[in-house]
């Protein structure tokens, strides 16, 4: 798997300390609101347990799932998987993501939670594309601004590929032109 990579952007190391300073962040803001934390399965199930784990208020955990992405590309088309949610009437929830890219598919996450009566919803994402954002999508809490590219590891994927890597990198390009 390393020899398909073209370079290491973020460490084990690095993702963990900015993980922990999002999670200091989160438990300032939400003290005393008992967060709902909802994880956009797959990619955040990494983020979002290292996150958790460093939260040191009273919070609770759900996921959902929602895809658009089929190899480097993004279809467009999103779809969310929201069986299983508790009642979000009145809860303060966070989104957990891995990446905000295009912002298509949290925007369409959005939506549907809040129509359920949230009292306040947040996006916590690990990585930021800015540059490639088609919505007006903000992530309240962002780990790391990165630049076009698309990386994997700790979570990411490339086709269900490299998400076991405890870091973050890109992939030379000749693997995903194959
Ligand atoms: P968006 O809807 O375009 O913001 O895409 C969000 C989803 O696309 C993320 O949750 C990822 O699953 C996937 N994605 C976007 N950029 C990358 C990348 O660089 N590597 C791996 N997955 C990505």
């Amino acid at each position: 798997m390393l020899q398909d990579l073209l370079k290491i952007t973020h460490t084990e190391e690095q993702l963990k300390a900015r993980t922990c300073e999002l999670a200091a962040d989160i438990s300032r803001d939400y003290a005393d609101k008992n967060p709902l934390f909802i994880g956009v399965l797959k990619g955040a199930y990494i983020f979002m347990a290292e996150l958790c784990k460093n939260v040191t208020i009273p919070c609770e955990m759900a996921f959902i799932s929602a895809s658009s992405y089929r190899g480097t590309q993004t279809t467009g088309c999103v779809s969310a998987q929201t069986d299983g949610l508790p009642d979000l009437t009145g809860r303060h929830v966070i989104l957990v993501e891995d990446i905000l890219d295009t912002g298509l598919t949290l925007s369409h996450i959005c939506k549907v939670l809040s129509s359920r009566g949230t009292a306040s919803l947040e996006i916590c994402s690990m990585m930021d594309k800015p540059s490639r954002r088609k919505t007006e999508l903000k992530g309240k809490y962002v780990g790391f601004e990165i630049p076009d590219e698309f990386v994997v590891g700790y979570g990411l994927d490339f086709n269900e590929k490299y998400r076991n890597l405890p870091f973050v990198g890109v992939l030379k390009p000749e693997v995903y032109e194959s």
